[in-house]
Order: C-alpha cells, then structure tokens, then sequence
C-alpha cells in the first residue's frame, strides 16, 4: 500500500475554456438507469447531441429520452456507427457482453463503471473510463460542478477526448489508472453505501421505538461536516472510542431483538477500538475552526 498521497493530473476551470472550446459531440448512451439517465440529461445540457439511447426497456425508454430528443433503440443493428462517443452505463457484469455487442465504430467507447477494468472493451479501437464518483438515482437531481470525473483511456488522444467531454459537464476532471480507480471504489463503498445503510439501521432502531428519525438528522449532517476540516479518524466520538465498555454492553442488550444489528455494532465498535482507519494522524489535533 503506497504510503503517500499520488497527484493526478486535475484540470481546472482555467483549463477547461481552452480544453472544452471545441465542437459538440455525438453521443450514444446504452443503458438508461440510474447513471444513464443523469448522463443523457447533463451532457444534452452542456449542449452535446445525444443522438441514440440503447434500452432493452423501449417503451418506457420513449418518454423518458423525449426531454434529450434522442432515438431509443433496442437492436445493436440499428446503433449508429459514427457517434464520437459511445457511453455504456449498464450493470457491471453486463459491460464485456454489451462491448461484445456493439459494433464496430470511429468513436470512443468508455464504460462507468468504479471497478470494471478498462480492458473489458479492448474489442474496440478506442476505449477508455468515464467514471463519474457520485452516487445516483434516477430522478434525484445533482449538483454536477462538484462531481469528480474519473478518466482512463487505451491511447492518450482518447484519454485527452475523454477528458474535454467530461470537461463540458464540470471540472474536477483526473486521470486514474484501472488501479486506482479500483481501490477509490472500494473506499467509495465503505464512504457512501455502508455509512447510508448504516443511516438505515437508525431509522430502523427510530421507527421500532415509535421515535422520529428526523431528530438524528442534524448529528450526520454534523458529522459530514466536520470531514470539511478534520480526517474522519481524528474525530471519532462514541462509546467504542471512550473504550466505555458499560454503555456498550447496554447497547448490545437493548439490541437483543435484533441480532443483525447487535453483530454490526460489535463489529463496528471494534474496529473503531482498534484505531482501523487511522493512518499518521493518532495523537494529533483535529484541524477544526475554533472560536478564541
Ligand atoms: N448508480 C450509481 O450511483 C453509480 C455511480 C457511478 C457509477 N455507476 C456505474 O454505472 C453503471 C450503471 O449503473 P446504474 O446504477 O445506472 O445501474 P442501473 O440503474 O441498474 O442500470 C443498469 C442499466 O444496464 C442495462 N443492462 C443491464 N444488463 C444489460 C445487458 N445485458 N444489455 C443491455 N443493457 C443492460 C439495464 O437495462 P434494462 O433496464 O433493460 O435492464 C439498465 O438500463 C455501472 O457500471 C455502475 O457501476 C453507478
């Protein structure tokens, strides 16, 4: 594990008017899911022509890609050959048999994968990453200017037309290796997914016990917070960090009617006794604004 921090190459907004200055594109979006769905909305608001839309799901495809004037397809015959980029925001284990599908053409294909390797569409000339780190829902509206776009690329012109198109959408725009981006996605699973479904248990524990959950929303908003200025380890408060064994031992016996959750708090208040997650900071002062 490499034990310093590695810079990648980050444009900036500054570099962007130069980068992005060129002609709109052609897009081609297969898959319209989650990510799918969000890609084809941003990147027609950028101004970008997406002229195809691939769903197995047609019909309800339709309606949907009206509000980006794009064509819904279904068979890979009838995808257009001469897009400049074909963006495949399908399921995971779906992106070999999908690259497979797709005939061949002049474009960059890039997948969005966090974990699938870049390889998988080797199939193609030009292939490439356009990950985009955020977590996404059909529907949900984002704040795209602070979305880091991860890019990978099989030859440098296709990393450097990778990047100008995310550029278009935003500008927190990096290159990551296959490897890199492998391990953010772990750290992005623990970051987001664990810690909502961990929100999701204290909803759970709230409503079991007739309590309202909104009452515990302003302690995670203050918890997010404080990442602002401080490395999470450097902040961890609670029982397990007091090493309070007597509040614990409570917790687990209130727990008692719900052993998933008593297992998830043993596991987790280990972990955090342990000291796992802090890297170089112990001892060392949270880095907070304080009032004199
Ligand atoms: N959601 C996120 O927060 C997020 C964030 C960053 C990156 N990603 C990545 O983005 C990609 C898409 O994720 P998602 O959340 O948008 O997934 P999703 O909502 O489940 O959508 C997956 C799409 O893949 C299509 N699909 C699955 N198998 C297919 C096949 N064999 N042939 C053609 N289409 C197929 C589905 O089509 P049907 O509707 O026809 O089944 C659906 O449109 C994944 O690689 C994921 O890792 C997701």
């Amino acid at each position: 594990m490499p034990s310093t921090t590695r810079l990648y190459c980050v444009y900036c907004a500054k570099s962007q008017k130069n980068l992005s200055g060129k002609a709109l594109k052609k897009i081609v979006i297969i898959g319209y899911g989650n990510v799918g769905w969000h890609l084809a909305r941003e990147l027609y608001r950028a101004g970008h022509n997406i002229s195809q839309i691939f769903s197995r799901k047609k019909k309800t495809a339709d309606t949907l890609a009206k509000t980006v004037h794009a064509t819904v397809v279904n068979d890979w015959d009838s995808v257009d050959s001469d897009a400049d980029f074909y963006l495949l925001a399908v399921s995971d284990d779906a992106i070999e048999e999908v690259s497979q599908n797709l005939k061949k053409n002049s474009g960059v294909v890039a997948h969005t994968s966090g974990t699938v390797a870049s390889s998988a569409l080797a199939n193609h000339e030009r292939f490439g990453v356009f990950y985009p780190l955020q977590t996404f829902t059909r529907y949900v509206e984002l704040d795209w200017s602070v979305i880091p776009f991860c890019i990978w690329g099989n030859r440098s012109e296709v990393r450097e037309s990778l990047m100008n198109l995310a550029l278009t959408v935003n500008y927190r725009v990096s290159l990551i290796s296959d490897e890199d981006r492998a391990n953010l996605h772990v750290a992005a699973v623990f970051a987001n997914n664990f810690s909502n479904h961990v929100f999701a248990i204290a909803e759970d524990i709230c409503l079991s016990n007739g309590l309202d959950f909104s009452i515990i929303k302003p302690l995670i908003s203050e918890s997010v917070k404080k990442l602002t200025h401080s490395s999470p380890s450097q902040v961890q408060t609670g029982p397990a960090a007091r090493g309070d064994k007597a509040t614990m031992d409570k917790h687990l016996e209130r727990l008692g009617s719900m052993p998933e959750y008593q297992a998830i708090y043993q596991i987790l208040s280990k972990s955090i006794m342990k000291g796992v997650g802090k890297r170089g900071e112990l001892g060392a002062e949270p880095n907070v604004p304080r009032k004199l």
